[in-house]
């Protein structure tokens, strides 16, 4: 019997990647699970290959409508929510001087605002199940940065804040909330970011030897973090960051 056996996850930015690694774990374990994201292909097939027990729901998390749709989806198809991933992540690169308030404003929605508004929905339900964890997929940039990153440091830093708030809000009803920080992980966000500054292989080569361990990490073993923190055994763990990071914030130089 898996660990998470009658249990409901929803997961946001879930069709490929870190998420869809969790989707995977979770449902593994037990759980059924709500598969959210824009990439309707990716994610119609990995409802497909889990089966019974999953639903894909398209959800663009910049649409607040949208995000409260995809609950009542998880509601209809399972009956409520026990456990949240709010994954989503997007770049977009300029020093301040340059970077659109557009680009800035769409940039804080995905990356921080959505997380919000999908604890906002969440909450009610955690609480009407007697408890549950949500999971914040913040980053390495949320605690040091590197240049261009301002729209996305700012937010993954946020992301922090914004779980130790959520955690400490509603400790005593029994849920939790965690965020995560991974280092470079090679999903397909990283290969497509890596191809912009060259050569992808190399690109990868290069920020694989910048983490004291040599190199990337895998969706897998980010999602097995995220599978622990969201189980029993994580049961005095709340408002923490939890860095995957391969050593890289440890170093000052290389
Ligand atoms: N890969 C890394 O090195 C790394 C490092 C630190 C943090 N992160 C964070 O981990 C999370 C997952 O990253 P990943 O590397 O697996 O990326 P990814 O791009 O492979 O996966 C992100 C998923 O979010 C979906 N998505 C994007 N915009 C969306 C929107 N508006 N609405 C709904 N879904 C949307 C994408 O379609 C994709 O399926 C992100 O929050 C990212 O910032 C990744």
């Amino acid at each position: 019997m898996g660990e998470f056996e009658g249990r409901v996850a929803i997961l946001f930015g879930a069709a490929r990647g870190i998420g869809a690694a969790a989707a995977r774990g979770f449902h593994r374990e037990g759980a059924s699970v709500v598969v959210c994201d824009v990439l309707d292909a990716e994610g119609s097939a990995l409802a497909a290959e889990l089966g019974e027990r999953a639903r894909y729901v398209r959800c663009d998390v910049a649409d607040a409508a949208a995000i409260e749709a995809a609950y009542r989806a998880a509601d209809a198809a399972f009956g409520g929510v026990d456990i949240v991933l709010n994954n989503v992540g997007i770049t977009r690169y300029g020093t301040v001087d340059v970077l659109s308030l557009e680009d800035w404003d769409y940039s804080l929605r995905v990356n921080l605002t959505a997380h919000f508004v999908s604890a906002h929905h969440a909450i009610p339900r955690l609480r009407a199940r007697g408890g549950g964890v949500i999971v914040n997929t913040s980053s390495i940039l949320g605690h040091a940065s590197q240049k261009t990153t301002a729209s996305y440091a700012a937010a993954k830093a946020g992301i922090q804040g914004l779980t130790r708030t959520i955690a400490i809000d509603h400790a005593t009803e029994g849920i939790r909330c965690v965020s995560i920080s991974p280092g470079t992980i090679d999903t397909p966000l990283v290969r497509h970011v890596a191809s912009g500054f060259g050569e992808t292989e190399t690109v990868l080569g290069a920020w694989a030897a910048a983490h004291p361990v040599n190199r990337l990490g895998t969706a897998e073993e980010v999602a097995e973090t995220i599978l622990f923190l969201a189980s029993p055994r994580a049961g005095f763990i709340t408002g923490s960051d939890i860095l995957i990071d391969g050593g890289i914030r440890s170093e000052l130089y290389a």
